[in-house]
């Protein structure tokens, strides 16, 4: 094992989280460099030469030296920090950081940060789940003039290699209660738990972060000063070598990371900023909703009367022909504009698929409601019903939205 000498480390900022406007000119030329990429490990051992093989062959071929990469590790077990620290020879863009006081995925990427002299800030997961190239198109947005480039699951040309319905029903569960906790921000990216970003510096610098756990977009989009987002699709690739570090910690992570930006970022001048919430489109929705509501009572009568079905079918049958109903006009009216981006039937059967679970899910959400109204807070039983309805259409207006027709920021409101 060789040895490696105590001033080839970076050593590890300490203090509050805040990203200097100018980079630090210790090291280096004073005007400081164009990309600093952030490569956070825990035990990765057998990953990162490989990662910083294929990153550099990239980076060399489109910006020449004009790059950094910072691997910050803390202190793995399995000694990653050391196995990157003797990459450096073969590797002059490589600079290594280890970390012993601390602990956190967020935490080490802004440390990293702090420690970057790039005018522009990435990260990338240091395990080759997250493909490199897309990088390019990632450092091509920025320069594009936006603020945030995010490589992103949810869009055309992304997506996940092989995960189990438990897996995606976890993520998307933990996306829409982003969406009703802080829909400020989540609602202005399709990928609001990716990874895999980059960001000017001075869109994030200067303000003191404090995220909790893993999600560091959220913390980004959520304190940073950024205007205009891009995402670029990506496929999750599968872990080949070593193993994830996510565990029930992450999701209570994820809960108090959500409720602490919702307490203290308040967003009241984001609110007006980021949030306009899309009043033509959801006037349309409404529309749309009553149209479902005469469809409804039409088939039911016809189900009963005509056709003499037994009341549950004929209940269960109508409610989904208005929801087919509604679907459509919705796909072809109300979202228009973004149906016609996603055209052909794989694309639009997905979109009903996702349309029909959130309404299930707003019905449930319905009978909550009114059980709570009604039994435990002793509210008119009608009114009760009245207030469910008009929380579950906003539920389903802003739901459906963000995931069915994944309205966002980059394809403006
Ligand atoms: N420094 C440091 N400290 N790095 C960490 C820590 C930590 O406490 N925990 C995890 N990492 C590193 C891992 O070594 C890996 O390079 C990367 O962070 C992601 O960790 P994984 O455990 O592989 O996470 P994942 O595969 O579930 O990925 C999920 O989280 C990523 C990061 O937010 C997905 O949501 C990805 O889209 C996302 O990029
Ligand atoms: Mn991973």
């Amino acid at each position: 094992m060789s040895i490696i000498e105590p001033n080839s480390l970076l050593s590890a900022p300490t203090g509050a989280l805040r990203i200097p406007k100018y980079p630090s000119n210790s090291a280096g030329s004073k005007d400081g460099i164009l990309f600093s990429l952030i490569i956070p490990t825990y035990n990765e051992r057998d990953n990162i030469a490989k990662v910083i093989q294929v990153l550099t062959e990239l980076l060399d071929s489109f910006i020449h030296q004009d790059y950094e990469l910072i691997v910050v590790d803390d202190d793995s077990p399995d000694g990653t920090w050391e196995v990157a620290a003797n990459l450096q020879s073969s590797y002059p863009q490589l600079r290594v950081m280890r970390r012993t006081g601390e602990r956190g995925l967020s935490q080490a990427v802004i440390r990293g940060w702090q420690a970057a002299k790039g005018r522009i800030l990435g990260v990338i997961d240091g395990d080759l789940q997250h493909p490199p190239d897309v990088m390019l198109q990632l450092l091509r947005a920025i320069e594009e003039g936006a603020d945030l480039a995010v490589a992103s699951r949810h869009i055309d040309g992304g997506g996940v290699s092989s995960w189990s319905f438990v897996r995606r029903f976890l993520s998307r569960g933990a996306q829409v209660l982003g969406l009703v906790i802080l829909p400020g921000v989540l609602g202005r990216v399709s990928d609001p738990m990716s990874g895999y970003f980059l960001v000017k510096r001075n869109s994030v610098a200067e303000v003191t972060l404090h995220p909790v756990g893993y999600k560091i977009l959220l913390e980004v989009i959520g304190r940073g000063n950024i205007q205009e987002i891009a995402e670029v699709g990506y496929v999750f690739n599968e872990r080949v070598e070593g193993e994830s570090k996510v565990t029930w910690k992450q999701y209570i992570d994820y809960l108090r990371h959500l409720l602490r930006l919702r307490l203290t970022t308040g967003h009241v001048g984001g609110l007006k900023r980021h949030f306009n919430f899309p009043i033509g489109r959801f006037l349309r929705f409404g529309v749309v909703g009553f149209s479902g509501l005469g469809v409804d009572l039409a088939v039911f009568h016809i189900l009963r009367r005509v056709i003499g079905l037994g009341l549950t079918r004929s209940t269960i049958i109508s409610a989904e022909v208005a929801i087919i109903n509604n679907f459509l006009w919705n796909d072809i009216w109300t979202f228009r504009d973004i149906s016609r981006w996603q055209k052909g039937v794989g694309p639009r059967l997905k979109r009903f698929v996702k349309f029909n679970v959130i309404c299930l899910a707003g019905v449930i959400l319905q009978a909550l409601i009114v059980n709570l109204l009604y039994n435990v807070l002793n509210v008119n039983e009608y009114l009760s019903k009245l207030i469910a309805i008009a929380v579950v259409v906003v539920w389903n207006f802003w739901v459906n939205l963000k995931l069915s027709w994944r309205v966002t920021d980059v394809n403006k409101l």
